[in-house]
């Protein structure tokens, strides 16, 4: 099992859509994948997965000693599941509530499953995707510590450029006082028209930074993208000559992903 943090300061950098569409390229390739939802707005588990609460949501997980074998839920992908966000991650995420352990619990709370009831989470997930909020809270540090890898996909005008030096410094907070084997696997550029001269500048600002850290695939900016997470259903299983293109591009970038992790292809 691995665990691989999605995350970005700024809302709207895609986060929800890179879980989203790299989760469903993983179980095309036969992994199993668990997303969890670390976001309050409940967009990649309500909108994107459209996945319903589970018996014990994960806020209450958070705070109290309970299993999250109970925060589970089934997607209708057999290898894809996830655990929900719910709302009341909110006072945690804004400091309300205090929770034992602090930065540490969900790290510890995937860990522990390991020994929990029959769920062997370890044994039985390849994957484990958080998406965070769009902020560097307490939430989104839980994040990075329980993580093996940090994602963070990338706007990559102006103000998303900002916002990803504001990322990187504190994912190397975490790295220094936390979690010093958390690896950044890449930035990935999204939504971007690449027959703009301006999209191109920017995209050059970022790999100029970043260099080799930056994705060779860019996710272009399209309205097909879009319409997948209303369907509500990952860009390599949208059905459909439309969503080819966008298909190709996710199974690109998965390979890709794959790649700097050292795994090559999928799972027999
Ligand atoms: N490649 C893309 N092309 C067009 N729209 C995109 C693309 N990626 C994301 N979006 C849209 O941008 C908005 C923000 O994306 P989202 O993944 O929810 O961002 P975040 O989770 O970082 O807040 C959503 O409306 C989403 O549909
Ligand atoms: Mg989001």
């Amino acid at each position: 099992m691995r665990v691989i943090s999605v995350t970005n300061l700024k809302g709207g950098s895609a986060k929800s859509t890179t879980a989203f569409n790299l989760a469903g390229a993983l179980t095309e390739l036969n992994y199993k994948v668990l997303a969890i939802d670390l976001d309050p707005q409940q967009t990649l588990s309500l909108s994107y997965l459209g996945v319903g609460q589970p018996s014990v949501p994960l806020s209450a997980v958070l705070m109290e000693d309970i299993s999250p074998a109970n925060t589970i839920v089934r997607t209708k992908y057999a290898n894809l599941f996830a655990i929900p966000a719910d709302q009341k991650l909110k006072a945690i995420k804004d400091g309300q509530v205090h929770i034992d352990g602090g930065e540490l619990r969900l790290r510890s709370c995937l860990r522990k499953a390991s020994q929990s009831n029959n769920v062997v989470l370890s044994e039985f997930f390849d994957w484990v995707i958080i998406d965070c909020p769009p902020s560097l809270d307490r939430l989104t540090m839980n994040a990075l510590v329980a993580a093996d890898l940090v994602l963070i996909p990338v706007d990559p005008g102006a103000g998303g450029r900002t916002a990803l030096a504001d990322t990187v410094k504190y994912i190397a907070a975490a790295q220094k006082w936390y979690n010093p084997t958390l690896r950044i696997v890449g930035l990935l550029i999204n939504n971007i028209n690449t027959n703009t001269v301006y999209d191109q500048t920017t995209e050059r600002a970022v790999r100029d930074i970043y260099r080799e850290k930056v994705f060779r695939t860019v996710i272009p900016s399209s309205v097909r993208i879009r319409e997948a997470t209303e369907l509500q259903t990952p860009a390599v299983y949208c059905e459909g000559s439309e969503y080819r293109r966008y298909a190709e591009v996710y199974r690109q970038f998965c390979q890709e992903f794959l790649f700097r992790v050292g795994v090559n292809g999928g799972k027999t």
